[in-house]
């Protein structure tokens, strides 16, 4: 039987969601599966007090509607479209996890608080994206509340971020007094009207402009007025300025009121892009039609708290998945048959039967498999780029309890290097048995401190570091100017980067005024 590979690649919509905490990820997600009809009652997928009961709740709707969904990814099908969200963790455990998820999306949603705008996780995962050249749709939400102007949230991308608002819809009525919002293209309004409690797909009605005008009176003109300067302002929408990053289509709603959200869906089906042939290690792009392939983008330990399992979430970039093929892991050459693994994962997880370029896998008892590993069939071998580093924020020294345990500890560091859980940064000054590990977020030296005491029966002291800006240093040279100044330490992570550490961005400020010359760069994704 022939599949048509090209063909099933160019239904599929896969991105994330980037936000700071509580501007609405969950509630969105929800919204967004509500207008596909996978869930006909929100509220299952939305339940922040129990993410236990919330990865259970999917399972279920998993069985029951065959739709398949991990912790990882939620896929649904809108017409003939295949939508896969995939999670980013970006809570409490914002961490290189999160990071690591962008590698594996064609595209982002930016969602924003109309209350509070920017805010820092949102702005770290966009420079991600940006540095990735992922193109970012905006989501402006919460507008049933008092919030800021749309016009100051315009501006705000602009001036930033360096990132043109293309508004798309604006709001009719202030935030807090909403009425519906303008369909920018069509020239009408789109109606809100409540139903009981968000809990279906809002009703909407669309009026023309006369009727506009008479349901909403000068909230209408004001609408309109408004998006006009802003479309004014270099604003007039054009697909290939989203595409290349430089500017984002931009909609207004309210996401628990399910408001707005069908407007988004529609735009990600429209716009958003489909995946792309992937360039391997030597820059050749991998044909989607070639046999099957994908990268593991992240791995996760004890999702199912009575067993051990680990599963490796992997991103399909070519070819067909089948349950039950054997794949070759191009890092250590060996086999991989995923139906033992899928068979272990029990029935629940499994309903993944096949899976085309977009889509993501879900391969459980995963042992062998690493962040960053390539899969693949058939012949000849393909390796993807590795997946790369970002920029540490929290640093510390890590030291065994028992010095007798000594091999047991540089084993477990090792392993967990490998697996992306902590970068691991030495030097000389500190000597090679003394690792500082280094993290995008804390919780990532919770879980290698674990780690080494449960898999490895190491008990860890951490040392936290007081630094707090890191640098690239891009001269060698340059490293006795640090340490002899004392502001900061230059230590050398595994791929040879040596990152410059300092208290402070005033301490890096004060020692560039004394050294002009100073080699140092910002690190970004993929330094
Ligand atoms: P997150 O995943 O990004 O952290 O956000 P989440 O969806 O959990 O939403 C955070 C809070 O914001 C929730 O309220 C949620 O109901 C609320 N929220 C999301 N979208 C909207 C919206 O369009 N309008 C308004 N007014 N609120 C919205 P909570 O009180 O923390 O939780 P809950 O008790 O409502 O579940």
């Amino acid at each position: 039987m022939t599949h048509d590979i090209a063909g099933e690649a160019r239904r599929r919509r896969t991105f994330a969601v980037i936000s700071h905490p509580d501007a609405g990820k969950s509630t969105l997600t929800e919204a967004l599966a509500l207008h596909a009809k996978a869930i006909t009652n929100a509220g299952a997928v939305h339940g922040k007090g129990d993410r236990r009961g919330v990865t259970s709740d999917w399972l279920e709707m998993e069985r029951e509607r065959g739709i398949s969904i991990t912790s990882a990814a939620l896929q649904f099908t809108i017409g003939d479209t295949v939508i896969n969200l995939l999670d980013t963790p970006g809570h409490a455990d914002f961490s290189e996890d999160t990071y690591r998820v962008l590698s594996a999306v064609d595209s982002a949603v930016m969602l924003l608080d109309a209350a509070k705008g920017l805010e820092p996780q949102t702005l770290k995962l966009f420079d991600v994206c940006r540095y990735r050249g992922i193109p970012v749709l905006t989501f402006i939400n919460k507008w049933d509340r008092p919030g800021l102007d749309p016009i100051e949230l315009c501006e705000e991308l602009t001036q930033r971020i360096n990132l043109t608002p293309m508004p798309l819809t604006w709001p009719v009525g202030i935030a807090g007094d909403f009425k519906g919002v303008v369909d920018l293209s069509a020239g009408t309004m789109i109606k809100y009207q409540r139903t009981a409690g968000g809990a279906t797909a809002a009703g909407e009605q669309h009026l023309d402009a006369a009727e506009a005008e008479a349901d909403a009176g000068q909230a209408w003109q004001d609408a309109l007025d408004e998006s006009e300067l802003v479309v004014a302002e270099d604003g007039e929408f054009d697909v290939d300025r989203y595409l290349d990053g430089s500017a984002t289509p931009v909609l207004f709603g309210a996401a628990v009121l399910n408001f707005g959200v069908k407007q988004l869906l529609d735009q990600l089906v429209e716009l958003a892009p489909r995946p792309e042939p992937r360039p391997d290690v030597n820059d050749q792009p991998r044909p989607l039609d070639a046999p099957f392939s994908a990268f593991v983008f992240k791995v996760q330990t004890g999702m199912d708290p009575a067993h051990r399992d680990q599963v490796a979430f992997a991103r399909v970039c070519s070819g067909r998945f089948e349950r039950g093929m054997t794949v070759t892991n191009a890092t250590t050459g060996r086999p991989f048959a995923t139906k033992y693994v899928q068979q272990v994962f029990g029935q629940q997880r499994s309903t993944m039967d096949e899976a085309y370029p977009g889509d993501v896998i879900g391969l459980v008892n995963a042992t062998a498999l690493r962040v960053g590993d390539t899969l693949y069939e058939g012949k000849p071998k393909v390796k993807f780029p590795g997946l790369p580093s970002f920029a540490p924020a929290h640093f510390a020294v890590a030291r065994p309890r028992d010095l007798g345990r000594a091999k047991q500890f540089r084993k477990g560091v090792d392993q967990l290097e490998s697996e992306g859980v902590v970068q691991v940064l030495r030097s000389d000054r500190r000597g090679e048995g003394v690792p500082i590990f280094a993290a995008v977020g804390p919780m990532q030296f919770e879980v290698a401190s674990h780690r080494l005491d449960v898999e490895f029966g190491v008990g860890v002291e951490l040392e936290r570091l007081p630094y707090r800006t890191v640098r690239l240093l891009t001269n060698r040279e340059h490293r006795k100017t640090i340490e002899a100044s004392r502001r900061g330490e230059v230590l050398t992570r595994s791929d040879g980067a040596d990152l410059a550490l300092f208290a402070d961005e005033i301490a890096l400020g004060t020692l560039q005024r004394q050294h002009p010359d100073l080699a140092v760069e910002h690190l970004v994704a993929g330094t």
